[in-house]
């Protein structure tokens, strides 16, 4: 009974808001929802900083469910607004709108399978699909994209609306500099295909586009031969410049000399430091800060993180290769950690810091986050005023700090 008058209450509030053009019957043609469960996930993020109840939720079966639905708020007498919504991993709430209905493109019975064409090295993708699914499917071709983030339990259209930037970065840019095309549904309700050749404006306007020029409902995705397995090494510095200096070295490499991936992180609490290994690195040796020398140094240090893909082929040869490059680098000598895992490990690796933080119930709870992009001319400085001034050694988070190529 409850239910019920939820769902009458619901339906009224939106025939409101779209100025009675739509009977409820007409809502049912669209495919929204009003079912409290389907509102309720609408309504929040990972962030958890925000709540929104959408006015009705439509979870699509094609583009053309999509099409229809906003072509409805296009041409309704008052308008209502549409967002659409991937996996919900945005921190502000993004996805979310009090005002209209929310698109939920992520979940069961969406959109289809992704489409490997091996030939031509590229995957078509439902825009809702995870990367984790999009990278299980071309594996079965011994393909994968190129470009990463480091947790793939993401939507496709949720990363390409914003960058989608990981350690690969600085080699094959961002994910959106890795399409080839893209199927979107304008804000007038057609759908269009769009590249770089064809309406090459909206192809940029909705690549990084935030969600505000269209609802991405397929995107052709750039693949590689995908390697077999990964060579994951950290070390430590307690010199900023040192760091940065090394960081930016390696990402100015090219060919064989160059390693795949390139992150960095900070430690800014004492407290971390056998922390930061992770389950994947074994507790050799745990490290002694005072053996680091970051005493005189506020406490913080610096991890650079670099990997190297390869092939079982060549698995005589990668540790002559890493030796060669590591002995480029300005590290502390003792620092050196390594492991050796399987390509879609090392992807999915922040899954397993997921499932460890769920079991403590560490997970669903508010997430401030801020990602910025600081010039290479105040790198020096933000570490002075942030990590060792403002931060000092109260802050427990993850702190990311890599370096970008901006012609990327
Ligand atoms: C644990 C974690 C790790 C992360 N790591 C990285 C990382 O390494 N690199 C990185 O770049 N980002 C990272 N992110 C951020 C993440 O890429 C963005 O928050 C992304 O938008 C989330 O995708 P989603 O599918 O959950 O999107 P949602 O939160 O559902 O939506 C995000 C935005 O995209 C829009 N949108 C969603 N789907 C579509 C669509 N089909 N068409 C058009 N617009 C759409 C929404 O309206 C909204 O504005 C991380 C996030 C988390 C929670
Ligand atoms: C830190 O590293 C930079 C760059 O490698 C170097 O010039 C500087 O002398 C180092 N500082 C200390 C205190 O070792
Ligand atoms: C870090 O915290 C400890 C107390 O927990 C304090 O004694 C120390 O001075 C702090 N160091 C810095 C650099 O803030």
């Amino acid at each position: 009974m409850a239910t019920k008058l939820l769902l009458t209450f619901a339906i009224c509030r939106l025939i409101v808001t779209v100025g009675l053009t739509l009977e409820p019957t007409e809502l049912l043609r669209l495919g929204l929802t009003v079912d409290p469960v389907d509102v309720e996930s609408a309504s929040v993020d990972f962030g958890l900083m925000t709540k929104v109840e959408p006015l009705a939720v439509l979870r699509p079966s094609s583009a053309k469910d999509v099409a229809q639905l906003v072509k409805a708020a296009y041409e309704s007498s008052h308008g209502f607004t549409v967002s659409a919504r991937g996996h919900g991993h945005s921190i502000n709430g993004q996805a979310q709108t009090g005002t209209g209905v929310v698109v939920q493109m992520s979940g069961v019975g969406s959109g289809g399978k992704p489409r490997v064409w091996g030939g031509d090295m590229y995957v078509d993708v439902w825009g809702g699909e995870l990367w984790i699914d999009v990278l299980k499917s071309c594996l079965e071709y011994g393909l994968a994209p190129k470009s990463w983030t480091d947790y793939l339990y993401l939507s496709v259209g949720g990363t390409l609306s914003n960058a989608g930037i990981s350690g690969q970065a600085f080699h094959h840019g961002p994910q959106i500099s890795n399409v080839h095309e893209l199927d979107v549904v304008t804000g007038k309700g057609e759908l269009m295909t769009c590249s770089k050749e064809q309406n090459p404006e909206l192809f940029h306007a909705v690549l990084g586009g935030l969600g505000q020029f269209g609802i991405i409902t397929r995107a052709r995705i750039s693949l590689e031969p995908a390697p077999q397995r990964v060579r994951w090494i950290r070390v430590l510095y307690s010199n900023f410049s040192a760091f940065t200096k090394d960081q930016e070295y390696l990402i100015s490499l090219h060919g064989n000399q160059k390693f795949d991936y390139v992150e960095g992180f900070v430690i800014v609490d004492e407290g971390l430091i056998n922390n930061w290994r992770s389950s994947f690195f074994s507790p050799r040796n745990p490290v002694k800060i005072s053996s680091l020398g970051s005493n005189n140094n506020g406490g913080v240090l610096y991890c650079l993180e670099i990997t190297k893909n390869y092939h079982e082929s060549t698995a005589e040869t990668i540790d002559q290769e890493i030796e060669a490059l590591l002995k480029k680098l300005n590290f502390i000598p003792t620092s050196v950690f390594t492991t050796d895992l399987p390509y879609v490990d090392f992807l999915d690796r922040v899954h397993k810091a997921e499932l460890k933080l769920r079991s403590k119930g560490m997970w669903e709870v508010p997430h401030p986050w801020l990602n910025l992009f600081v010039p290479k001319s105040k790198v020096a400085d933000f570490d002075r005023g942030v990590f060792k001034g403002i931060l000092g050694n109260k802050t427990s988070g993850p702190i990311l700090i890599y370096p970008m190529n901006k012609n990327k």
